[in-house]
């Protein structure tokens, strides 16, 4: 396992955990961070592959490293190496941030999503998805207080979120999205170049939010778009998740700012 760290610089004490890993911009916003609060430490991408977490997290709380992100597909090997989580992590099922020094557990997740929901007077909330992501969304709309449905390809999955959350299962192959107006994709449908089975209405529109990133827009942002709705891509929660692991671990404001910059947000 040592050789996991071959090549990493000696001054890391911070790391994104996951698989793949390549592609994920918390290195970009937590270095900035660290910088900008003239902190010690460098924050690195570390390709753990499944199976491995506990073994990974385990050697660098030995090697006195300070916090970590968990990301996808370690976020609950991650809740089971902690000896202690917090109550979103419990609720979520789900950990993101370690904090190395108690062994501590959190879901930044779930509040971080919460942080970037508009103000919506009849919220009508959609959910894509009942997978692992789509719980951390569950989780914040139940939080907000807002009335949600969820949709998912295997609809057993939809039904047990939605139990779980006290949201509405929406039972159909297909979706129209027009009865409502804030739709959360979480599935990896776009990852895989594949099309999400929604139907969107030819008039008015609300907000498309999807939780991934990339250089482009997903396909289920493009046709938001292109039926006039706002849409918004994953940048604006991994921000804030982003900065509430950064104020976990060091205690200090997170510079939302400089890390923002960073993302083109
Ligand atoms: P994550 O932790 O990222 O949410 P996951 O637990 O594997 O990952 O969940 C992936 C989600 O994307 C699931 O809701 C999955 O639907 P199923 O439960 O039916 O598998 C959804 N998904 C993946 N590919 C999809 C596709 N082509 N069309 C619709 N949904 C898809």
């Amino acid at each position: 396992m040592k050789n996991l760290l071959r090549g990493v610089s000696p001054s890391a004490r911070y790391a994104v955990l996951g698989d793949p890993i390549g592609h994920s911009l918390s290195p970009k916003i937590q270095q900035a961070a660290l910088r900008a609060c003239g902190l010690p430490g460098e924050y690195v991408p570390l390709r753990v592959p499944s199976g491995s977490c506990g073994e990974v997290l385990s050697l660098l709380a030995e090697q006195g490293w300070i916090g970590a992100n968990i990301t996808v597909p370690l976020k609950t090997e991650a809740l089971e190496w902690c000896q202690d989580c917090s109550v979103e992590a419990r609720e979520i099922g789900a950990v993101n941030t370690v904090l190395f020094a108690d062994r501590r557990g959190l879901n930044t997740d779930g509040p971080g999503f919460l942080r970037t929901l508009p103000d919506l007077t009849a919220p009508r909330a959609l959910i894509l998805g009942a997978g692992g992501a789509a719980r951390a969304v569950a989780w914040a709309l139940r939080q907000r207080g807002w009335p949600f449905f969820i949709w998912n390809r295997s609809p057993s999955r939809a039904e047990q979120l939605a139990e779980e959350f006290g949201g509405q299962m929406l039972p159909t192959p297909e979706v129209d999205v027009g009865d409502f107006n804030l739709v959360v994709n979480t599935t990896s449908a776009g990852l895989h170049g594949q099309a999400l089975p929604v139907h969107w209405p030819t008039k008015g529109g609300g907000l498309a939010l999807d939780i991934s990133y990339g250089r482009e827009l997903s396909p289920f942002l493009r046709s938001a778009a292109a039926f006039s709705w706002s849409v918004q891509d994953g940048r604006a929660m991994l921000l804030e998740q982003g900065a509430l692991a950064f104020e976990a671990w060091t205690g200090l404001p997170a510079p939302r700012e400089v890390m923002a910059r960073e993302i083109e947000i």
